[in-house]
């Protein structure tokens, strides 16, 4: 059956989603900025969220994409990370995630990008195996946008990890 068949098309502003929290002292390392760690397990939840607020149900964290920190978060920082489905395939889907933080206690101050991530989510059923999902209807230029990039970073996806398992099989691999 073809994807459009199955489902009607659901739009992006469906199950956006956004999270905040106030980083605290057990969030902190050694230097007193906040855990890499932290900041990816909140950008997996809300990313979760989204996953299966869009398909109705069970999403697994297929993979996140390499995630870089472009400024330090530290403790009093009021973390925001806001989510939304930019592509989806037949089971499997990209969410993107945008992380800004701002100080708790002070209105007024422009929020600092601190990290962006991309992570697919696959659909599953009652069993984990891969189950179809509604297909996204980006609403606005940026959408669209998003949805085209996406695409491309699928594309590598696949591609390097077709790469790896052909370099595994290829006559260096070792027995
Ligand atoms: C994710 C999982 C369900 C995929 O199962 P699978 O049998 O390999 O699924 P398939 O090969 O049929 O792929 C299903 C879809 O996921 C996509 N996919 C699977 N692994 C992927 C990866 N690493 N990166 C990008 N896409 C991936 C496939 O391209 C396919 O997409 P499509 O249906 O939209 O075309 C399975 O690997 C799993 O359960 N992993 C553990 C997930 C988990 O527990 N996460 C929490 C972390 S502890």
């Amino acid at each position: 059956m073809s994807q459009l068949g199955e489902f009607a098309p659901k739009p992006t502003s469906a199950a956006r989603t956004s999270l905040s929290r106030i980083m605290g002292p057990l969030d902190v390392n050694l230097l007193g900025t906040v855990h890499g760690g932290v900041i990816m397990k909140f950008v997996d939840e809300v990313a979760g969220a989204v996953a299966q607020r869009h398909s109705g149900g069970p999403a697994v964290t297929a993979s996140m994409d390499e995630m870089a920190f472009l400024e330090p978060v530290h403790v009093g920082d009021l973390v925001h990370a806001h989510a939304q489905v930019n592509w989806t395939g037949r089971t499997s889907m990209e969410v993107g995630v945008r992380v800004l933080a701002e100080p708790w206690n002070e209105a007024g101050v422009p929020p600092t990008r601190v990290a962006t991530a991309y992570l697919v989510f696959v659909a599953v059923d009652a069993d984990g195996k891969p189950r179809p999902l509604p297909p996204v209807a980006p609403e606005t230029d940026e959408d669209r946008r998003r949805f085209a990039e996406a695409e491309i970073r699928r594309t590598h996806r696949l591609a390097r990890r077709e790469a790896i398992v052909r370099s595994r099989e290829g006559p260096g691999a070792p027995g």
